[in-house]
């Protein structure tokens, strides 16, 4: 069995459960929107978020009708996000298949992100649980705020490593940490569960986006573009890094290109290459070792399991993974 079969096993048949009703919930009449969705179902992505929610309920006492409700509100809201970011990007690819807005126009690419996003908030209220609703509504917000965050920071002089890390705790570490918490509280978990539960989440994501930001210095295939971050201009931790580590001369030579409208895939891999070289891969991956450390030890507090045992196989796996 491989890592991520094993990692799932104490909730198998409720995530089965969960994939039916986020099926049913995408039913609709109107024809365009029912293809968009059929779409969407058919690449089922990594389920790295519903399969978090799940196992902090059940490590909880036990997964209810408003956990199953939460995480596909928690998983409409990722893919909504994600239809978006592509347009965002311009990228062609996600999940191993052509993007939502390669198959599709960008138009309704953005319309059917809202039509998710919507139907993720219904799915919220579904839950007959306030604190869960508010957490859906919190990390939405969330969501565009990074994202607004990046996008304002992209092809700048130099972003410093807070600000790096201020944007994906916002796009990302948000969605994971609400992930858990939404887990812990459909559960009925007590206050300290919660917290505790709601930083190993928030470590989690943030080791999930270093894991995605540093497989964009490699030309692996993990289903998606790689080298689009450098594309755009968009300033990730291995190339922070190597520029702080870089010549004024070099800096300015690495400026000039990550300024460009469209590299070559030369001066891409260029980049990659110097980034690399540089030891900015060898810290981002450094860093991600002590946000697992961090998220390992909020579980501390809970009695041993298999559920527990999953959670602390599931942050290494975040890192390790290579998709
Ligand atoms: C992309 O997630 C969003 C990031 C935070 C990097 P994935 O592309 O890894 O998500 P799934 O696995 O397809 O859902
Ligand atoms: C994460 O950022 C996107 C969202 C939070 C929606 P990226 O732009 O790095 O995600 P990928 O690499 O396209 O999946
Ligand atoms: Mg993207
Ligand atoms: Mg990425």
């Amino acid at each position: 069995m491989n890592k991520i079969d094993e990692i799932k096993q104490p909730i198998i048949a409720d995530l089965l459960a969960y994939e039916k009703e986020l099926a049913l919930a995408l039913q609709t009449e109107n024809p365009i929107l029912n293809q968009l969705s059929n779409y969407v179902l058919s690449t089922r992505g990594k389920q790295m978020r519903p399969i978090l929610s799940l196992l902090v309920a059940q490590v909880c006492g036990g997964i209810t009708e408003s956990t199953i409700q939460g995480t596909i509100a928690i998983e409409l809201l990722h893919i909504a996000s994600l239809i978006h970011d592509d347009v965002l990007d311009s990228a062609l690819e996600r999940r191993n298949k052509p993007s939502v807005n390669a198959v599709f126009e960008n138009k309704i690419a953005v319309l059917g992100g809202d039509y998710l996003l919507s139907k993720a908030l219904f799915k919220a209220s579904n839950s007959r649980n306030l604190d869960i609703i508010f957490e859906i509504s919190k990390v939405g917000s969330n969501l565009a705020d990074g994202e607004i965050l990046q996008l304002a920071n992209s092809k700048k002089q130099f972003i410093t490593e807070d600000i790096y890390f201020d944007i994906i705790s916002k796009k990302t570490a948000s969605l994971f940490s609400s992930c858990a918490r939404i887990g812990a509280l459909s559960a009925n978990a007590t206050n300290h569960e919660i917290d505790c539960l709601g930083i190993y989440g928030t470590s989690i994501g943030i080791c999930f986006q270093l894991r995605d930001d540093i497989f964009d210095y490699f030309s692996d295939d993990v289903g998606k573009p790689t080298g689009n971050d450098l594309r755009e201009g968009k300033l990730t931790l291995p190339m922070l890094f190597a520029l702080s580590k870089a010549t004024n001369s070099e800096k300015e030579y690495l400026f000039s290109l990550l300024r460009k409208a469209d590299l070559t895939e030369k001066e891409v891999q260029e980049l990659q290459q110097f980034s690399i070289q540089k030891g900015g891969v060898e810290y981002a991956t450094k860093k991600m070792y002590e946000y697992r450390d961090k998220a390992i030890r909020q579980l501390q507090y809970f009695a041993t399991s298999a559920t527990k045992n999953a959670l602390m196989e599931y942050a290494t796996y975040v890192i390790e993974r290579n998709k």
